[in-house]
């Protein structure tokens, strides 16, 4: 996601250094070249060598280093900066940096760069209300310096409030959305993502293999986009995507009841979610016990919620445009393009779920995607984000302007 751009991460000192080391892990596992600016401040709480070992780049802290200065500069290092990040940033520097103070390696560097800047606060609960503080902040959001509000919590000093950094997957999300051109600001995008339940009685459900991996990645890919987001989603044990409204559902009806209500006012639908095809014919309200040697459960089919939508443009009316997944554990071209026509969408992803490195509960995917108008495109092993990148542009440039 990050390859080839060139971060600089602004380190100041505070009790929640520790993870901003955490942070530069997930960026340079992004592919990002990070270089990491360390306060004075800061390296009272950790060393300039952690973050060296973990960026393989040198550590600035001194701006009057001569080697450095010859070699890379603070400014040549504020010319190559894709993204200019402070965390945790404290009271301080924030208020030197509003107040055009340039001091030391770090605020020289922020004066110097014309990347965007993402500051993440990280302070006392009453120096972050203070309103010398608050007028500092508001100052640079006006001009165009982007916040990375902290959370509450019980502060290191002992106070409860609001002040404590970030975590660092939360930042990291803020980083990549700020690298992220907004061609899907303004649209409205609803992903289905998971499994459906089908319970056949209080303690047993029929289900699928289905992590929800690739519709949680593809909400947070258009989030970053600029999307107004929904993810209607199954059971999972993933973490909630920022920014993103979740609706949580159990069965297939709830899904269908989630999607059909909202689908009118979407510009993009994608039906990632592995939806149970059959449900119990009746629900048993008690336990079934095991007073036999076998039982026959009786299996109704579930509405067909893609059909459905597909459906939407019999009445000529604008509809959104329909991405949906086709899981194949054979001819897979054939299958999904065969649902691409029957259930009228505008684009199929279509992956084997039988193998292993592809489909249900892994990192990575592997597809093959076909278009309304005949064309196709092969995707080749990759991870779900690289993917989901590559459905959104595909889709992105296949829609039509506001
Ligand atoms: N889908 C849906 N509602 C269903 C079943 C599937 O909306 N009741 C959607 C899925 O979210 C996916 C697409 O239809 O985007 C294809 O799902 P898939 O399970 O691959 O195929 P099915 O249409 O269910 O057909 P089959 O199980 O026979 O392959």
């Amino acid at each position: 996601m990050l390859k080839n751009k060139n971060i600089i991460l602004g380190v100041c000192g505070g009790i929640a250094v520790y993870k901003s080391v955490e942070l530069l892990r997930l960026l340079t596992k992004a592919g990002a070249s990070v270089h990491v600016i360390m306060t004075r401040a800061a390296q009272e709480f950790v060393t300039p060598l952690t973050f060296q070992t973990l960026s393989s780049n040198p550590v600035h802290t001194d701006l009057f280093n001569l080697i450095a200065e010859r070699e890379i500069g603070h400014i040549s290092l504020a010319d190559r900066a894709d993204l200019f990040i402070i965390a945790p940033a404290t009271a301080n520097v924030i208020g030197k940096i509003a107040a055009g103070i340039a001091d030391d390696m770090l605020t020289t560097t922020v004066m110097a760069t014309k990347a965007p800047v993402l500051i993440s606060p990280a302070m006392n609960v009453n120096m972050f209300t203070n309103p010398i503080y608050q007028e500092s902040e508001q100052k640079l959001r006006r001009l165009g310096y982007l916040f990375e509000a902290p959370v509450s919590g019980s502060l290191a000093c002992g106070w409860e409030g609001e002040g404590k950094l970030a975590s660092p997957e939360t930042i990291f999300e803020s980083s990549v959305a700020a690298l992220t051109a907004k061609d899907l600001s303004g649209k409205t995008v609803l992903i289905t993502a998971g499994p459906t339940r089908e319970e056949i009685d209080p303690v047993r459900y029929i289900s699928n293999h289905s992590s929800g991996k690739m519709g949680y990645a593809l909400a947070r890919a258009a989030r970053r986009r600029g999307a107004q987001v929904t993810l209607v989603s199954g059971p999972t044990a993933l973490a909630k995507p920022d920014g993103v409204r979740v609706v949580n559902i159990t069965s297939a009806a709830e899904m269908q009841s989630e999607v059909m209500t909202r689908a009118a006012e979407c510009d993009i639908i994608i039906k990632a979610a592995a939806v149970a095809d059959y449900r119990p014919l009746a629900r048993n309200s008690t336990k079934i016990k095991k007073k036999t040697d076998s039982i026959t459960l009786e299996l109704v089919k579930n509405p067909d919620i893609l059909a459905g939508l597909g459906a939407m443009s019999g009445d000529g009316s604008p509809r959104p445009f329909l991405i949906g997944f086709a899981a194949e554990t054979d001819s897979l071209a054939i299958n999904a393009q065969k649902k691409l026509n029957e259930k009228h969408l505008d684009m199929i992803v279509a992956n084997d779920v039988s193998q292993t490195d592809a489909g249900f509960n892994v990192e990575t995917n592997r597809a093959l995607l076909f278009f309304k108008d005949g064309s196709s495109r092969e995707c080749g092993l990759m991870t779900k984000d690289e993917l989901a990148g590559i459905i959104l542009d595909n889709a992105a440039s296949r829609l039509k302007p506001c």
